[in-house]
């Protein structure tokens, strides 16, 4: 890392500052902000040691599927930031509604009964865009984690409202990714994600999940190991007592546990399950919500209707934060019981902010107009059928996906499928060699996830391929 000096001394970046009597953004165009990055920013999910000897990747412009860093260097995003920049990069229809809603009132909050055009419209829009699903309310809040927490919260209370105030346990599977929360950590089913804050809630447990590269049974074939994964929920069901269960988590495809794809039969079976027991349906659709499976919502892809869906990313392509918590005419009924107090002892500062639904708003309109859930599916069977190219390099083991969502996974052998995890030098090479021929790729775990925006065209997916073939090519020299 470069050393500040200030007549001869050597500086922190706080003395840099103390030392300057300019704005702070004079001092940051002034010091290299590459060495201020790791000396007062965390980042997540990434050892801070680490972050320290290494330069950030710095970005500052972005252009449909396409960002640049500060150098001017251009890179293909072909995981749409954290698979949420689903309408591409600096699209005018967006920018310009957020402008003209920062103009009128940038924010006010929704508590207890005040209210903003953008967030009424959005409400309006996401009942008309989910009537499939028969929902019937929504509770907005700032991002996917807070959208799982208000969810979880929701089905307490749904069930206290009920008169039934034992069912407070949750189910969830494994390899599920819900957030950083307390509530979505607990659910988590990668042990990643929860060692260093255990203990975390009680009450929640974890079944087996439909993922035919590796499961305790060694069963290939996606329906069957569906029906394993069933019997697992139902004996799980049966040993906590449906009567304790409140609601069990999903993502109709796993996205940070490795794109896992169930087969036809499971969300129905999960579903039919679920409905024998009474137990609720939580849809984790903060991926999979607005066309990155090919469906306007990941359930619809297996036909289920789900009683919650938790929803963030592609609802305003990361504009400004939000996060938004659908409920279905089940669960919204319980509220309008007469005579039973029920209020809803849950909200956010931001919950409804303007901008962000006002961003929405523009951006599900380009969602729907340009139908980019059927684009999505077009462009994605594309995809998953070139990515296949991959399995001739020596440590791909298995390649899979559905629309916009895939993983590539890396092994030590084939025949042992022993997962390559960092820090291999295979790993390194594959994503430094990616970005030096322009294209950022996401490596987590021992799998390589793409999630390019929504709007990547055939050509796009032809340059990625070209980028992945140079960077598996240097990959396989170390
Ligand atoms: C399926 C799923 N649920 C929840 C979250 C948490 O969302 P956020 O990072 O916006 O809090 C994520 C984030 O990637 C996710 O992929």
């Amino acid at each position: 890392m470069e050393t500040l000096t200030h007549q001869g001394k050597v500086l922190r970046i706080m003395d840099f500052f103390h030392y300057l009597p300019f704005p702070m953004l004079k001092v940051m165009n002034t010091i290299d902000i590459r060495s201020a990055n790791a000396q007062h920013m965390y980042h997540p999910m990434i050892d801070p040691k680490a972050v320290a000897q290494t330069p950030p990747l710095i970005l500052e412009r972005g252009d449909g599927v396409y960002v640049y860093d500060i150098d001017g260097k251009a890179y293909l995003d072909t995981v749409a930031s954290l698979w949420n920049v689903n309408v591409g990069h600096n699209r005018p229809e967006v920018i310009t509604a957020i402008k003209a809603q920062l103009d009128k009132l940038a924010y006010y909050s929704t508590f207890q009964n005040t209210s903003n055009p953008p967030a009424i419209e959005l409400s309006v829009r996401l009942m008309r865009l989910f009537a499939t699903e028969n929902m019937r309310k929504v509770f907005y809040s700032s991002g996917g984690s807070d959208a799982i927490e208000t969810a979880l919260k929701l089905a307490r209370q749904y069930w206290k409202l009920n008169g039934q105030s034992e069912r407070t346990q949750f189910i969830s599977l494994k390899w599920g990714y819900h957030g950083v929360h307390f509530g979505g950590a607990s659910l988590n089913g990668n042990p990643l994600f929860r060692d260093a804050y255990e203990p975390l809630l009680p009450g929640c447990h974890l079944v087996q999940n439909p993922y035919v590269y590796r499961n305790p049974w060694n069963e290939e074939d996606p329906e069957q190991l569906a029906q394993r994964c069933l019997q697992d929920l139902s004996d799980t069901i049966e040993r906590v007592g449906a009567r304790h269960i409140a609601a069990l988590v999903a993502e109709p495809v796993q996205g940070a546990g490795g794109v896992i794809v169930p087969s036809e039969s499971y969300w129905p079976g999960l579903r039919q399950l679920l409905d024998h027991h009474g137990i609720l349906l939580i849809s984790d659709e903060i991926v999979t919500g607005f066309g990155r499976i090919g469906s306007m919502c990941g359930a619809r892809a297996w036909g289920v209707k789900p009683d919650i869906m938790a929803m963030a990313k592609g609802i305003n392509s990361g504009y400004v934060p939000l996060g938004a918590t659908l409920v279905n005419e089940r669960v919204a009924k319980a509220w309008d019981q007469p005579n039973v107090p029920a209020a809803m002892m849950h909200g956010y500062t931001y919950s409804g902010h303007a901008l962000a639904c006002a961003a929405a708003n523009a951006n599900l309109q380009i969602v729907e107009s340009e139908d980019l859930p059927s684009h999505a599916q077009a462009v994605g069977n594309y995809m998953q059928e070139r990515l296949k190219e991959l399995l001739a390099y020596h440590h791909v083991g298995d390649v899979r996906g559905k629309g916009m969502m895939s993983a590539i996974e890396l092994v030590q052998s084939k025949s042992t499928r022993d997962m390559l995890l960092p820090p291999s030098p295979y790993i390194a090479t594959l994503v430094n060699s990616a970005r030096q021929a322009g294209a950022i790729i996401r490596v987590q775990g021992n799998r390589l996830i793409l999630s390019p925006p929504l709007v990547f065209s055939l050509h796009d997916v032809d340059e990625t391929l070209r980028i992945l073939h140079t960077a598996f090519t240097a990959a396989e020299k170390t």
